[in-house]
């Protein structure tokens, strides 16, 4: 489930399985790109190697640029996209695009949802163009007060 050939992106970088050898990049990355929502260490540890998981990194000369990770929950029938992330120094050049549809490739679920902030419209933005649709609202849902929306999509 887990598995996918390493692919060659433009600017030379590589999306393949992420593994518990990123926890450290994916700290610094997290920080970076959620710094009001930053997952403990253990959520961390988790989401690199829990089963159930599809977890990828797009790497560049060797270096983690983006990251995304999703929960297959066979019982609900639904994956969870519960992060995805690129470095500001790599965005706007097509990673997230490229890690979100080979994540979704790999989940063979009926449909795929994930929370994001109201307000994140460069993600709202890249959701609506893979065919996310709001679903619920999450009152209040982050620790600042901010609203959450849930987005879903069938497969
Ligand atoms: C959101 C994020 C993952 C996008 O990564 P990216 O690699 O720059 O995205 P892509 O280059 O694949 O862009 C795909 C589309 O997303 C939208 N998008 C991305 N960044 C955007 C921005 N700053 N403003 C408006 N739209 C944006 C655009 O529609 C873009 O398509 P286009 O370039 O043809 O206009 C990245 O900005 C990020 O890591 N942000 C911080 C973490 C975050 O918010 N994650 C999502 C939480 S659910």
């Amino acid at each position: 489930m887990n598995q996918v050939s390493p692919a060659a992106l433009p600017g030379s970088a590589i999306v393949e399985p992420a593994t518990w050898r990123d926890l450290n990049s994916l700290r610094n990355l997290e920080k970076v790109c959620f710094p009001l929502d930053v997952w403990p260490l253990w959520d961390m540890v988790g989401v690199l190697t829990f089963p159930g998981v599809v977890r990828l990194k797009a790497t560049r000369d060797g270096e983690l640029a983006g990251f995304i990770a999703a929960d297959i929950r066979r019982s609900e029938n639904t994956a969870w996209i519960s992060t995805l992330g690129v470095l500001p120094a790599f965005r706007r050049q097509g990673l997230a695009t490229t890690l979100l549809r080979a994540c979704e490739a790999q989940l063979q679920v009926p449909r795929i949802r994930l929370s994001v902030r109201a307000s994140n419209l460069a993600a709202l933005r890249l959701y609506s163009q893979f065919g996310y649709k709001q679903q619920g609202i999450w009152s209040e849902y982050y620790s600042d007060g901010e609203d959450a929306w849930v987005l879903e999509k069938a497969l």
